[in-house]
């Protein structure tokens, strides 16, 4: 199924991932509602799609059933973004975090299914592995999430598939793997990269939690919408795909990649204890998705960092 002409649902549009994912549907000639809450998701990042005829925006809650059931009566497709995102936020809050991901996401299938939606496309989390010592990761391994973050992703999937199996309904799972690029917010609970960037950018020594040898496979946010566009196709319902640049890179390489590219080697890394509820190393196997989805990532941390720096420099004039 193309995405031209189709109606459909993001929700979490004003978020990161969201946003960037709306923007790209607009320009291929779908029709998009956006939903956020704005905890997390910023108007700012719907800049360009608020002055798109084909777009409609409500700040709303996924958890409010009755407003989304109503704005989504004519939907073909729903691509579910919206979500409790950080690890140790989830360590802190973990009620929170179960109420958002969980009951968020229970209910967005009943609205799928009430309103008879043809595809809902869950973005699911690497955290859902765990801390697994045999790398890549691959779809048919044992998971054993160690934070309520992947706790919660665990199980929005296991509904999915119930969802598929008792009500027929077409879900479509990707695991997204350590997500960056323009967009992503600079703040305690966002992921490194943002947060390295925000320091580098007034000055500040980059902090490692841990010896810095933990890996992530880094996926360039372009590459992540490549793969929802593509899942969108054809019928892949009750497949699940690991969505990854499957390149991995260590915390101190990383932040040593992040320094040249800047021009910021006089910045310091410092190392300090590490954090509760991190797995250690995380390195996707996309065979599966290159093979069914014919998904071709296009970056690796190198090209995406440069990229994202350069939209980082356009946005905020910076001069690095
Ligand atoms: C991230 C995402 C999560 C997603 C998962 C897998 C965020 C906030 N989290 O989790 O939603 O499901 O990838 O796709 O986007 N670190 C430092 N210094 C810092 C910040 C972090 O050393 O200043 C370390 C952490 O301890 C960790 C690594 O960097 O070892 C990655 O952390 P983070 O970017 O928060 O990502 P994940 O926890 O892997």
């Amino acid at each position: 199924m193309l995405v031209k002409g189709k109606n459909i649902l993001v929700t979490g549009a004003a978020g990161f991932i969201g946003s960037n994912l709306t923007d790209e549907l607009l320009k291929l000639g779908a029709n998009v509602i956006g939903i956020d809450n704005l905890y997390n998701g910023r108007l700012d990042n719907l800049e360009w799609a608020l002055k798109n005829k084909n777009f409609r925006f409500y700040k709303t809650d996924i958890r409010d059933f009755n407003y989304v059931l109503e704005i989504s009566k004519e939907i073909d497709i729903i691509y579910h973004q919206a979500a409790f995102t950080s690890v140790p936020q989830s360590i802190l809050m973990p009620d929170s975090c179960n109420n958002v991901n969980i009951n968020g996401t229970l209910n967005i299938l009943n609205i799928a299914r009430k309103n008879d939606i043809d595809k809902l496309i869950f973005a699911s989390s690497s955290s859902v592995y765990g801390n697994i010592s045999t790398l890549p990761l691959d779809e048919d391994m044992k998971l054993k999430p160690i934070s309520p973050y992947g706790v919660s992703k665990l199980t929005c999937e296991a509904y999915m598939e119930v969802f598929r199996l008792i009500y027929g309904l077409r879900t479509n799972i990707l695991r997204y793997f350590n997500v960056y690029g323009p967009r992503q917010r600079d703040s305690p609970y966002s992921g490194v990269i943002a947060i390295w960037l925000g320091r580098i950018i007034r000055d500040e020594d980059l902090i490692i939690f841990g010896d810095g040898k933990n890996s992530r496979d880094f996926t360039y946010v372009k590459d992540i919408i490549q793969a929802n566009l593509l899942v969108a196709e054809k019928d892949f319902s009750g497949q699940l795909f690991n969505i990854g640049a499957g390149c991995p890179i260590n915390l101190t390489e990383l932040a040593n990649l992040m320094l040249k590219i800047t021009n910021k080697q006089n910045l310091k890394i410092i190392y300090t204890d590490p954090r509760p509820g991190d797995i250690s190393n995380s390195y996707a196997d996309i065979s599966k998705a290159k093979e069914s989805l014919n998904f071709k990532p296009k970056y690796n941390q190198e090209s995406g960092l440069k990229d994202y720096l350069e939209w980082y420099k356009r946005k905020n004039t910076i001069n690095i």
